[in-house]
């Protein structure tokens, strides 16, 4: 690169790479009949990470709905809804997804990325900039830009420490809008989020609730409605945001509330205005993808299945987690480099595919291999992974933080776990 005006990128890339955080990824090719094995490289590989979790981005469900609407009704929507019409599948879907979580409204965005980013956005122009945002110290790069770009201020508390948000809070008067943020399962260590606390201060202090419930909706509770809806609090927060590109195995994001609060942010949302909606298709396999889920177990309970399966193996074989009760498995191994040598290792000599996750994804010195499962993963494949990592841990003489889970502040959270963990055993 000899174009001067290219420098500070060049400058930008060589700094990451000094820091031992530069992404590198890792190319495959993906088989519908093979999952979880891809091709990588001319060899088969099989996936140990990611967030397809019930494999349904190969379900016979959300294909069939695929192929039918492309015959029918074409690929692209035509522009956005404002100006190209609002097609019916994206009000089906909207509906299908207030009805998930028991709401009066849905709001359907083109990523859960952007449906977070663009919504928080939106509250800060909505408020005039007035509302005042307390933000767990985990929350996901979407909230905090969303946060950013909203303009309001904002105070970060420790994570799941009611203590702290208290004492935040509790410093404004009670008709200050605020509102606190959060995720109800954070997606990489595993932890779940104090909700009933959260709740109660939010009711303490006049407070308005938002939820990322990206990680849980699908997997979680009986129709897949999330943490929420297990701890039978979902009509106790105000606006419950998810992703249709995990446990629901397509792509998009949402936001769903009151009538008058999505009303407002749909009004109010450069984010969901300025942008063409989803292709029809792909709405159509969210929609297919989320109806059969509200109904179908067999999913859930083979990934519930796998992952207690592993969690048993890794007791065994000593392979300690950051959260021993949920469907994110993160191995913690000191040192970006070392995650780097450990995922490569599984690659070159196991055919395993597993993902390190640096800074800034994680804070440094807290790297870690973030695990997870789906349906598709059979009995040998769990007991060849287990033994093949416990291998690489001995071989590479790998050295781990596990601070046993110092991440959880509050004392009712045992309680949560217990309530979330019978009700997922009983599946
Ligand atoms: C907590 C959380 N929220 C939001 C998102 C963004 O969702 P999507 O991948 O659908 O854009 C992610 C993505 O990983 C996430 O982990």
């Amino acid at each position: 690169m000899n174009e001067k005006k290219y420098h500070i990128f060049q400058e930008f890339v060589e700094n990451i790479k000094k820091e031992e955080r530069y992404r590198n990824f890792f190319e495959i090719t993906r088989l519908r009949h093979s999952w979880p094995v891809v091709q990588h490289n001319g060899r088969n590989v099989t996936v140990w990470c990611g967030t397809d979790y019930l494999s349904m981005s190969v379900h016979s469900v959300v294909i069939e709905a695929v192929q039918k609407t492309i015959e029918n009704h074409g690929v692209g929507s035509g522009g956005t809804r404002n100006i190209a019409g609002t097609y019916d599948f994206i009000v089906e879907l909207e509906n299908s997804l207030a009805d998930l979580h028991k709401k009066e409204k849905g709001l359907v965005f083109s990523s859960g990325y952007l449906s977070n980013l663009a919504s928080i956005q939106a509250i800060g122009n909505i408020s005039n900039k007035k509302m005042i945002i307390f933000s767990d110290e985990l929350n996901h790069a979407s909230i905090i830009e969303g946060i950013r770009a909203s303009g309001c201020e904002k105070f970060i508390f420790n994570h799941n420490d009611m203590d702290h948000l208290e004492k935040l809070i509790s410093s404004f008067p009670i008709d200050t809008p605020k509102l606190i943020v959060f995720e109800s399962i954070y997606s990489m260590n595993g932890n779940i989020a104090d909700i009933q606390g959260i709740v109660n201060i939010a009711t303490k202090y006049n407070c308005l609730t938002y939820v990322d419930e990206v990680h849980a909706v699908a997997v979680y509770g009986e129709r897949g409605a999330g943490i929420c809806d297990i701890l039978d609090l979902s009509d106790k927060i105000d606006i419950i945001q998810g992703s249709l590109s995990k446990g629901f195995g397509v792509i998009g994001g949402y936001i769903t509330g009151n009538a008058t609060i999505i009303d407002a942010i749909r009004s109010g949302s450069s984010g969901f205005i300025f942008t063409s909606t989803m292709p029809i298709p792909i709405t159509s396999a969210c929609l297919a993808s989320v109806n059969y889920l509200k109904k179908s177990k067999i999913e859930r309970n083979k990934h519930w299945e796998n992952a207690s399966k592993i969690l048993k193996l890794f007791d065994l074989h000593g392979i300690s987690v950051l959260s021993h009760r949920s469907n994110i498995m993160s191995v913690p191994i000191y040192g970006a480099k070392k995650s780097a040598e450990v995922s490569k290792y599984m690659n070159e000599n196991f055919n395993l595919y597993i993902q390190h996750i640096n800074y800034p994804t994680v804070k440094k010195g807290e790297e870690r291999l973030r695990i997870t499962t789906n349906p598709s993963h059979t009995d040998e494949m769990i007991e060849y992974f287990v033994n093949s990592l416990s291998k690489t841990l001995k071989i590479l003489n790998v050295e781990n933080w596990n601070e046993s889970n110092v991440l959880m502040h509050s004392s009712n959270l045992n309680a949560i776990y217990n309530k979330i963990l019978h009700l997922e055993s009983n599946h």
